[in-house]
């Protein structure tokens, strides 16, 4: 797991040009429901094309320690054997969900309405995360929940014995919270309400439409009003995982700012609640083109072509496509420090309390390399230093967040002088082949000793 072992400092140093096709791996946010909701059904679902990455293998734990039977049947297929809503059994130990906030919060949301008691541990990033934002909602189900101060992990759970449904509006917008309601929602009488006032990725509310739940979704206002009936029983799927957005977003941000890249990256998932980033860097004038679409498994895929791309200019992301990119601002910043004039980032507070405060690590980081970065509680600005402007020459923190890690290895990619990152352990946590797969495409990374950075 990561932030457990000695760290693994990598360099990063000025590349050709990155071409050829990049394999991302499967979708994070789809990895772990597709496991969470196979361990609610009786009988097999399979899935083909999970992300094999530490998050999700602790939710995988997870969903073992719970009762339900997940087994590797290798190359990215797997199976789980599922106890069915409610049917969970009381784990004999904790459940350490690693880094992951996905996993725990929604793993949180599916035993809630359960009579067992578990205790959710996790790393050092983890437990400093809030988790009082699900604890609440799952609170009004009935549930109970003891943890340490200021609602952090390591955190005992006990699920309700007589489940009442909820009714209940986000006061912020985070699909791990509405998951984790409808997941509790499940097991719950009569009908659970959730309203989002800004649109977050549906996976949950897709997946749970396959696996057979009674699930209603009206949009309003920007948002959505969610109602599932409770008492579901699920019907084990076939679920094939399309690849990361979020995880493509690092080969194609790093081929718009290495010299002559041109790199596909195939079979991407293209729900339109996770494509903020890509429209984001069309308004910004990258060459991307979107090839080969189609619908698979209930999502849009398409493959995404990215070429190095001289003339991007600094905009204004719109607020409201916050939810849409959340996990891409850091690699946003990146692309924003290679291009002429300044990029504005509002309404983005939430990423401070992401694996790291995002805004600050980012921020120090760019500064330390070169640049210039205003911040404020949830905006933050980059002034761009043009296509050959970015001086590198630093060693950056990573704070166990393999985002910011990923973020500024590519940045070195395309920097005059080489950039060191403290720690490169943290990536295995959603996109275990990152290094390889850059490297197949041209990156010059290196691993160095821990003395040396
Ligand atoms: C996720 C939702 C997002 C995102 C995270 C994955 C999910 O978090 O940052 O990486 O799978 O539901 P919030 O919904 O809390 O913003």
């Amino acid at each position: 797991m990561s932030g457990t072992g000695a760290p693994e400092p990598m360099i990063a140093r000025r590349s050709g040009a990155l071409t050829g096709e990049a394999h991302v791996p499967g979708d994070k946010s789809i990895s772990h429901r597709s496991l969470i909701l196979g361990a609610m059904c009786v009988g097999e679902s399979r899935i083909e094309g999970l992300l094999e990455g530490e998050d999700v293998l602790a939710t995988a734990a997870a969903m073992r320690a719970f009762g339900a039977e997940v087994v590797d049947a290798g190359e990215g297929g797997w199976s789980v054997h599922g106890v069915g809503v409610g049917g969970f059994g009381e784990p004999a130990d904790v459940i350490d969900c690693g880094n992951s906030g996905t996993g725990a919060r929604l793993v949180m949301g599916a035993m809630a309405t359960t009579p067992i008691t578990a205790t959710f541990t996790g790393d050092a990033s983890l437990r400093s995360r809030p988790m009082d934002r699900v604890i609440e909602p799952l609170v009004d189900f009935g549930a109970r929940a003891v943890g340490q101060s200021g609602g952090r992990l390591p955190m005992t759970i006990t699920g309700a014995m007589d489940p009442v449904p909820v009714n209940y509006t986000m006061p912020v917008a985070s699909a791990q919270v509405k998951s984790a309601i409808l997941l509790a929602g499940l097991n719950a009488p009569g009908e659970t309400v959730v309203i989002e006032r800004e649109a977050t990725r549906d996976h949950t509310e897709r997946m749970l439409r396959g696996f057979g739940a009674d699930i209603d979704v009206n949009a309003e206002a920007g948002g959505h009003v969610i109602t599932l009936k409770g008492h579901a029983e699920l019907r084990p799927q076939v679920i094939s995982v399309p690849r990361d957005p979020s995880s493509a977003a690092f080969p194609v941000a790093t081929a718009l700012i290495v010299e002559g890249s041109d790199v596909l990256v195939p079979n991407v998932g293209m729900n339109p609640t996770r494509t903020g980033f890509y429209s984001t860097l069309r308004e910004m004038g990258a060459d991307l083109s979107f090839e080969n679409e189609r619908e698979e498994g209930g999502e849009p895929v398409a493959d995404i072509r990215a070429r190095f791309s001289p003339d991007l200019k600094g905009i204004e992301v719109p607020p409201a496509r916050a939810a849409s990119m959340i996990d891409e601002y850091p690699i946003l910043s990146v692309v924003s420090a290679y291009a002429e004039g300044r990029t504005i980032m509002r309404g983005v507070g939430e990423l401070r309390v992401k694996e790291s405060d995002r805004i600050d690590a980012m921020a120090t980081g760019l500064r330390a390399v070169g640049g210039t970065v205003s911040e404020g509680e949830d905006w933050w600005e980059v002034e761009g230093m043009g296509p050959a402007g970015v001086p590198g020459g630093a060693r950056v923190e990573a704070r166990l967040d393999h985002r910011v890690a990923m973020s500024f290895l590519s940045l070195g990619l395309g920097a005059k002088e080489a950039v060191t990152v403290d720690d490169a352990m943290p990536i295995a946590t959603s996109f275990p082949t990152f290094t390889t797969l850059m490297k197949e495409l041209g990156a010059s990374f290196e691993p160095i000793q821990a003395e040396q950075a």
